[in-house]
């Protein structure tokens, strides 16, 4: 069978979670290719809230294999602490299997993100500090360790070693730190995280062109999202992996002749965390009442979000870089708080009219959004189960973005819990 991809569409937290547990349900496999645990991936279940960072969306239903792809960077002690907090609530994660190729996060990659940040004052990018940047540096420059590498203590400490010779001497001299401890770092990945994690490594390429043989359904779910993408997004305030379509690929090891259906997450409105351009960025008192009433806080950092109107040219951009085959469209529910709605449609710049953003980013700071009004529905949606059921103004908002982005809107988001969504045929 082919596989599919969730991908985000905008600057993340667009309901990705919500969105990948909805078709997990139809699937047998949930494979996550990059990113790490700045992820917030939420899943609201009867009432029950669950915010993952590293483990697949699809870890709640009995019949999914959750997989941490090779893409994916791994902080051994959220892994350890998420599947604690699942299990406790009744979560059986004994299924989930870890790729032996995907990369550590160590203590000094989340040392060196956070004195980054800090060295860069007003130019943060306001990273997550997770050490997310610093550990694919190293796996690019290849001095990164592997989830394998637990497995051979020798290997682990040799490596550990060198790569700290140099880390160290950048604490010293760069820094004015102390060094870090090979002995304290060893102590906690060998003696602490492996005997747990031991059992969950594995070749999960091997395990997915396996599922794919037997004919079952994949999922390749990606984090953050197109606009944070460290080739295509709004560099350099971006992630440093491709949560793009293609980044499925190699984060999870299939080519792209596999995958045939690509479902991109987009919200009602746009959010963002962290600097970094915004055309559609709202501002004062109608940015306060829609972070308010849409609890638009960081599901990681507890960041207050940005928040600006539907972005189009953007949405078409992101169909183009994806492959996008149909969107799912989140928290509509929240946009009953408007007597008017803005859609943008294009940007302007210097008399010229823009359909996709601009490539060159300084024109993307100058652009003007050219927005289509529509009235609001002012009426709660969030009981909403058929389409029918919605009100006319809704219907038309979710009709302009489609037809403007021309892109079939399949599913609707009217609430946070699993089953609050409207299907379009
Ligand atoms: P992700 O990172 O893309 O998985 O998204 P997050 O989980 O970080 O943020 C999305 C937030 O919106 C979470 O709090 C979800 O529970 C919530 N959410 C998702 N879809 C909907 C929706 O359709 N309506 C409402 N009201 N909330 C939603
Ligand atoms: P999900 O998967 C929203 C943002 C950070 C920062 C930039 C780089 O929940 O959509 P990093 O720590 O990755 O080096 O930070 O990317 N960012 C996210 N924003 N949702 C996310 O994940 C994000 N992951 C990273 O705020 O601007
Ligand atoms: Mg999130």
């Amino acid at each position: 069978m082919p596989a599919t991809v969730v991908v985000g569409t905008q600057w993340g937290d667009e309901g990705k979670g919500k969105f990948t547990d909805l078709v997990a349900k139809e699937m047998h496999m949930v494979v996550r290719y990059q990113g790490g645990h700045n992820a917030g991936h939420t899943i609201v279940v009867e009432g029950e809230t669950f915010a993952l960072q590293l483990v697949p969306s699809g870890v709640l239903y009995d019949h999914i294999t959750p997989v941490i792809g090779n893409g994916v960077v791994v902080h051994p002690a959220t892994l350890l602490a998420e599947v604690d907090m699942l299990t406790s609530r009744g979560i059986d994660c004994s299924r989930l299997r870890v790729s032996g190729n995907a990369h550590l996060i160590m203590p000094y990659h989340e040392e060196l993100d956070t004195l980054t940040e800090r060295w860069l004052g007003k130019n943060r990018l306001g990273t997550t500090k997770s050490g997310i940047g610093p550990t694919y540096a190293d796996k690019a420059t290849r001095v990164g360790l592997r989830v394998q590498d637990l497995l051979d203590a020798k290997i682990f400490r040799e490596k550990l070693d060198i790569v700290l010779k140099e880390k160290n001497r950048i604490f010293a001299k760069v820094y004015n730190r102390l060094p870090v401890s090979a002995d304290d770092i060893a102590g906690h990945y060998l003696d602490e995280y492996l005997p747990r994690m031991g059992p969950m490594i594995a070749d999960t390429v091997s395990m997915v062109h396996e599922a794919l043989d037997a004919g079952s359904n994949v999922l390749l779910e990606g984090a953050q999202a197109t606009f944070l993408d460290l080739d295509h997004g709004t560099y350099p305030y971006v992630t440093s992996s491709n949560p793009v379509a293609g980044g499925a690929c190699t984060g999870a090891g299939v080519g792209p002749r596999h995958i045939d259906r690509v479902i991109g997450v987009a919200k009602g409105y746009l959010t963002r965390v962290g600097s970094g351009p915004f055309p559609t960025e709202m501002h004062g008192e109608e940015a306060d009442r829609l972070i308010e009433w849409a609890g638009e806080f960081g599901t990681v950092t507890g960041r207050r979000r940005r928040v600006g109107w539907f972005d189009v040219p953007m949405l078409r951009q992101a169909i183009r870089l994806n492959s996008i085959s149909e969107v799912a469209l989140a928290k509509i529910d929240k946009l009953d708080q408007f007597d008017v709605l803005k859609v943008c449609v294009a940007y302007e710049y210097e008399g010229k009219r823009y359909q996709y953003p601009p490539y060159h980013q300084s024109e993307l700071h100058k652009v003007r959004p050219v927005y289509e009004e529509l009235p609001g529905w002012r009426t709660d949606l969030s009981d909403a189960e058929q389409v029918e059921q919605l009100p006319d103004q809704a219907r038309d908002f979710v009709k302009l973005i489609s037809a403007e982005a021309r892109i079939p809107i399949h599913l609707l988001g009217v609430g946070p819990s699993r089953h609050q969504f409207v299907h379009l045929s």
